[in-house]
Formats: structure tokens, sequence, C-alpha cells
């Protein structure tokens, strides 16, 4: 898809034109590549073979890119192709393909060509030099195979740059396939001012048993990714979750069932005695416990949100593992985006059934605020991440046509979809079915040992999910902010129902230790408890950061930490709805079992 905002010239033309256009490449999004020439990778003898050139920037910072021909490197004679091709996936990753202007075609090997001239004035000397000082490499794309190349290199004893003139492309085809791309940079030329250099390249097809379906295989790292140390991580979390249940389980069912035995003794006593205070524990509570909490509207907001994120997650991770996403570029982001907005009606749903339990009445408030968290936060983001990048001029700047077409997904899609999900909920989902009713005035909280306090028993509860997840949090970073790519979601799924696992038992737990303490305030506490595995995360970001990466600069490292601030702020929440999922079932179930006078 591109977005040819041009061509649309008022505002109401270019909102709807967008919109179709988003809607559009939405549904074809899995097809197109099915149907459209370029993306078949079926080639015929002598067809257009496009060489794409992409980034170019420093090698120890991935993140850090600018578009190819922002170093003044000078493209082939060839000036037009016949597509083009960009998805909103690709946009938003900073993806900028330009067009080589080399001609290739299919199976015709070409001699080496000398195909453009540029001279060295001191403009482009001083770039090429700082390029080659600072170790810039290039991306290229044929055929969504990516290839890599160095820009020049640097003899430190005399002080002395040169670059790679010489662009040699071996190719290997397999029948009517590209399946592998290798690039030999040659013919070294010393740096000097006013010199005129050539540049050329040459092609050569070899033919290639490797299979159309294994071409991406020489890319994965598999002795990275599965690394005895990922097993073990896996294994022992698994342990861990083995433990962790069995240990919740009986511990409630023991404790429990004593709990329901003294209360039910209590019963037989007489009144007298019961006044006196033989009472305690978490029965205590039963008239405050279905209470709603404090900020209900900001709550049942962030739960919907949650509810949302776990099904996208879910969705994501299971699309990855069938459809090997990571072989297209910006595929996963396409398909997130595509699946988030599909999903809306859960985070509606799932909301707005809360908030009219709570007895919220704002309803439409609700569903703005539910709607549009996770909208604004990603834009809030990307908008403050932006300005930095306009300054440095990195092709990470998201181009106005994005910004335009992902506000009008939020406006035309999303906030629909929400609305049909809250009003869904609000009917089916909204209806209280407490056992315990809830008594007028509120009982107040009794003192308890620090220990039991909601703001401590919160940062104890992220501990044992962080510890859950965080050797796979060191891969997930790696193939973010390193040249690693990201194949094995069959570890991330394992990992995420580990993460649900241990985050539910935890924050049960938790809340047990709660409502004993005579605290009826739950509801956050779950929430919080849950999503304080989140500022682990992030602070583990900085010790990734450090440690490492290495990244320096304003840019790098307000990129890196806005990037991880969302990241660990939509995994909290993800965890804080999970914990408040799990406690508010374990809450029902043992005050239904209680008879309350
Ligand atoms: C590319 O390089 C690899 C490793 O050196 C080699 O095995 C492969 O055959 C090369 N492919 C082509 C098309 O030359």
């Amino acid at each position: 898809m591109k977005l040819k905002i041009l061509y649309c010239y008022r505002l109401p033309a270019i909102l709807g034109c967008l919109t179709l256009r988003v809607l559009i490449s939405m549904i074809f999004l899995h097809l197109n590549h099915v149907n459209a020439d370029e993306h078949n990778h079926k080639y015929e003898k002598n067809e257009e073979v496009v060489l794409w050139m992409n980034t170019v920037g420093p090698y120890h910072n991935r993140q850090e890119t600018y578009t190819y021909f922002s170093l003044p490197f000078c493209p082939g004679p060839k000036k037009s192709i016949s597509h083009y091709h960009e998805t909103l996936g690709e946009a938003l990753l900073g993806v900028e393909l330009e067009f080589s202007g080399l001609g290739i075609e299919f199976k015709a090997s070409m001699p080496k060509t000398q195909y453009c001239e540029i001279e060295l004035t001191e403009e482009k000397f001083q770039a090429f030099v700082y390029a080659v000082k600072n170790n810039y490499w290039y991306q290229l794309y044929i055929d969504d195979l990516p290839i890599w190349g160095i820009v020049g290199d640097m003899d430190k004893s005399d002080n002395s740059y040169y670059i790679w003139t010489h662009k040699k492309f071996d190719i290997g085809y397999n029948d009517d396939h590209i399946v592998d791309v290798n690039l030999t940079s040659e013919a070294k030329v010393k740096l000097e001012l006013g010199k005129k250099i050539t540049f050329s390249y040459e092609v050569v097809w070899i033919p290639s048993s490797v299979k159309f379906e294994d071409r991406f295989d020489k890319y994965l790292d598999p002795s990275f990714f599965q690394h005895r140390i990922h097993w073990f991580s896996i294994f022992n979390s698994f342990m861990m979750v083995i433990f962790l249940v069995g240990l919740v389980s009986m511990i409630l069912t023991r404790t429990l069932r004593k709990d329901y035995a003294r209360y039910s003794k209590d019963e037989e006593r007489d009144d007298m005695e019961r006044d006196l205070g033989s009472e305690y524990g978490w029965k205590q509570v039963h008239g405050d416990v279905f209470r709603p909490p404090s900020q209900p509207l900001l709550f049942s907001a962030l739960v919907g949100c949650g509810c949302q994120i776990a099904v996208v997650s879910l969705a994501v991770i299971v699309f990855a593992i069938v459809g090997e996403l990571y072989t297209e570029r910006g595929s996963i982001l396409s398909t997130t985006i595509f699946v988030y907005a599909a999903t809306s009606p859960v985070n509606g749903y799932f909301g707005g059934g809360l908030f009219a339990r709570m007895g919220g009445k704002k309803w439409i408030k609700q569903m703005v605020v539910s709607a549009f968290f996770l909208p604004f936060l990603v834009c809030g983001t990307a908008f403050v991440i932006n300005l930095v990048a306009i300054y440095y001029h990195a092709s990470r700047a998201i181009p106005f046509g994005t910004m335009v077409a992902v506000t009008c997904i939020c406006l035309f899609v999303i906030l629909p979809l929400t609305l049909v999900g809250t009003v869904l909920g609000r009917n089916m989902f909204g209806q209280t079915n407490y056992p315990c009713r809830i008594n007028a005035v509120p009982r107040p909280i009794p003192e308890k040992k620090w220990f039991m306090e909601p703001p401590i028993i919160i940062v104890l509860g992220g501990i044992l999910p962080f510890g859950s997840i965080f050797i796979e949090m060191y891969f997930i970073f790696t193939s973010f902010w390193a040249y690693k790519i990201y194949y094995v979601f069959g570890f991330m799924l394992l990992v995420f129902l580990i993460l649900s696992i241990v985050t539910i038992c935890v924050t049960i737990v938790c809340v047990y230790f709660l409502l004993n303490a005579e605290d009826y305030r739950w509801q956050w506490t779950s929430f919080l408890a849950g999503g304080s595995t989140a500022g682990y995360v992030y602070i583990y970001s900085f010790y990734y950061f450090f440690f490492k990466t290495k990244m320096f600069g304003l840019f790098q490292t307000a990129f890196y930490f806005g990037y991880m601030a969302l990241f660990s702020l939509t995994l909290g929440v993800l965890c804080g709805t999970l914990g408040f999922v799990g406690s508010s079932f374990f809450v029902k179930k043992i005050y239904s079992n209680v008879k309350i006078d």
C-alpha cells in the first residue's frame, strides 16, 4: 500500500481516501502477496528483478538508520520500475525503499558494468569520511531478501579512508525462484578531495539447491536462539509453574477449609461471643469486597484494554508461528495493527461490562478512554521520538501520511468497533451477580503489619512473573535492537502462557493475604501487583542498555527508553488485567461458599 496523499486535495477527501485505502489494504493484506506479481516471488527468464536500496547507518546501532541516498551515493541509469510496494507496517518501521536504478534481469548474468560517477566535492568527501569512520553499513533488498554491505574501510596507520566501489551480486536461483543472494564489495578506492569515483556492479546467476521455503534459514541464528540457556530457562519456568500452581492450590484449599471450619463453628456459638470479636480474616469484609474500586472509569478502561492486548498478543504469536511472518518486512507490525483494530469489540465488551457492573454511568467517556488509551500512548511516544528523529534526519521519522492513516484507523475502525463491543458488554455482561450484598457504609480498614500494605504487596507481586520471563526478554530485546531475526515464536507462546499462569497464581496469593488483613481494596492491588512485572522489565531494560548495547547520543537514548517504556506499559496493562481477572474469579469463589448472616 502506498499512501499517495498528494492525489487528495481537500481534507475530507484526504480522510476518505486514506481510510478507504487502509481498509482495503487491510482486508487484502494477506491476499495481496498471493495475487500481485511482485509478491508471488516467481520470475520468468529476463524478467525485471528490482534491487531496492533501503537504509544506511552505524553497525553498532540497528535502530539509527538513514535513507541510502542520504549519503552521496548515485543511482543507476534506469529510471522507472513497473511496480512499487509498501505496507503500513513498513512505513511505521522506517523502511524506505528507493529504487537503485540498477537493471537486473532474471537468470541474465551481467559483466562488470559502470553505472554512475560522482565527484568528491568537499561536502561529499566529508559525508563519506564520516560514514566510513562510524562503520556505516547499508542494507539492500532483492526479492525481499535482505543484503548487507559495508560502505568503506579505514587505514588507521596513515589516517586514510577508502570506499568500496564495486558491488558483485551472486544470486542463487532454484527453478523460477530467487533463493540466495550474496553481495561482495570489491575495488577499494581512496577518498580524496576532488577525485572522481565511478561505481560499478556485476551480477552472477548461479543455480542453487536451496529450497524456496528455506531461503530465510541462512539469516536465522539457531545457535543463538536455541541456545541451551533458552531451553533451560523455559524448562525452569515450567517447573516453577508446576510448583507454584501446586503450592497455591494446596495452601488455598487447606487454609480455606480451615477458615470455613472456623466460620461454621462460630455460627454455633452465641451472638454475644461473636460480638466480642472472635471473628477475623477475609470473611469480615464480605460487605465491602464487591464495592467498586476508586476510579472505576480508569480501572475498567485499563482492564478492557488489557483483555484486548491479551487477545492480540495471543493471535499475533499464533499467526507468526503459522505464517512465518518474520520473512516479510514489517508484516508482524501490519498484522498487529490489523488484529488490534479487528479485536476492538473485545475491549468494549469487557471494559464496558465491567464498568456497568461497577455502576458506572458515563459509559461513553469510559468507551473513548478505553478505545484510545493504547493508540494514544503509542502515537504520543512515536510523536515525541519523531521530533527528535526529525532533528537528526533519521529515516525513522514517520511520514505525515502514515500518521493520518493511523488516525483514520483509530477514528473510523477502532472507535465504532469498540462502541459495538461496549453496547454488547453493557447489556450482556453488565449485571451484577455478587454472592454478597454491599454494605451502605464502608468498613474502616484496620491497622496491619507494614508488609501487608498494598504498596508492598504490589512491589513484591511482580518478582516471580518477572523471574519467569526475563531470559526471554533478553532474546526479544536482542532481536529488536541488534541484527537478529526473532523466529522462535513457539518459545514466545510458551513463555506467554507461563507468564499468565504465574501472574494469576501470584496475584491470587496477594489478594488472599490482603483480604485476610481485612483490607478490601483488592481490585487495584491485584491489577498493580500483576502489572508491577512491567516495572521490573523496565529496570531490566536499563541494564540491557548499558551493558548489552553500544548506543549513545540523545536520539538513540530517547528512542530506546521511549519505546521500552511503551513496551513495558503495555506489558503492565496485560499482566495487571490477568492478575485482576484471576483474582476476581478467586474472590467470587471464596465468598460464594461462605454463609453470610
Ligand atoms: C553465498 O555464500 C555462501 C557462504 O559462503 C555459499 O554457501 C553460497 O553458495 C553462496 N551463494 C551464492 C549464490 O553464491
